[in-house]
């Protein structure tokens, strides 16, 4: 990335304090109603909003703003291969205020891209290999005036975003939950760095806690 100029990263989430973002099924609810007001407060000083492919097919959300008034953002979802549902709520809900862009791989017919493009979502290739370029694709997403994206997850995608250094900010609620399972998706997941000494560097910045629930914030060292 050196010398490019590339979109500034916050990556949020609530976590179990054994590191789990959802249940072993897929079960996410771990947050609070304060949680997820601090959440969609986050939403409101943000340009889009990002996830994977695999939080769109187990959690259908919305990705939108309860609580605040708020003139709406980009919901950006990477999916390689074009494959998630297109009556997926992230196509249907309001995409008059948040719109949705799908980055993909250069691999995607063009048939199937026109069966999104006619429900007006964007579509962004990055990248020839078998899953979307994240490096690349900060840089075009950067062009296009994205200048500040919160990373909602989950664990694979925020391996993809660690593994390259893209990560500035992490804002993490931990929540009073043990759920352990070895396929209960962590938040980081991914392959991992063989030493600690390949982690990026980040330096607490702000500690808080309420009803049981921590809420940590990191900022990468320059
Ligand atoms: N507690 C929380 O804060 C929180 C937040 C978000 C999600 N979650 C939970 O996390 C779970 C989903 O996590 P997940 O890890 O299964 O899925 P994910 O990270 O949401 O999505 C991963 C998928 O994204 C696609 N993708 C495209 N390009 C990628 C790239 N460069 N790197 C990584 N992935 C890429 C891949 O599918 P293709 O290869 O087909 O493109 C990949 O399988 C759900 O259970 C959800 O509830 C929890």
């Amino acid at each position: 990335m050196k010398g490019n100029k590339h979109p500034y990263i916050i990556l949020s989430a609530a976590m179990t304090i054994d590191g789990k973002i959802a249940s072993k099924i897929g079960d996410p609810d771990l947050s609070d109603e304060e949680d997820w007001k601090a959440v969609h407060k986050l939403r409101t000083e943000v340009d889009a909003i990002m996830v994977g492919k695999g939080t769109i097919l187990k959690d259908n959300p919305k990705l939108h703003i309860n609580y605040y008034n708020h003139n709406g953002y980009y919901r950006i979802v990477l999916d390689s291969n074009l494959s998630i549902p297109i009556n997926s709520r992230v196509i249907k809900y309001r995409p008059e205020v948040y719109p949705t862009i799908i980055c993909i791989t250069e691999n995607v017919s063009m048939e199937k891209i026109k069966d999104f493009q006619l429900k007006n979502i964007t579509i962004i290739k990055s990248g020839r290999g078998s899953r979307v370029d994240v490096v690349k694709l900060m840089q075009i997403l950067y062009q296009k005036g994205i200048k500040k994206i919160l990373l909602e997850g989950g664990g694979n995608l925020n391996w993809s975003f660690i593994k390259d250094n893209l990560v500035d900010e992490i804002r993490l609620t931990i929540a009073p939950w043990i759920v352990g399972g070895k396929d209960a998706i962590s938040l980081v997941e991914g392959e991992g760095f063989t030493k600690m000494i390949e982690s990026p560097r980040y330096i607490l910045s702000d500690v808080n806690h309420r009803n049981n629930y921590l809420i940590l914030k990191y900022k990468k060292v320059k």
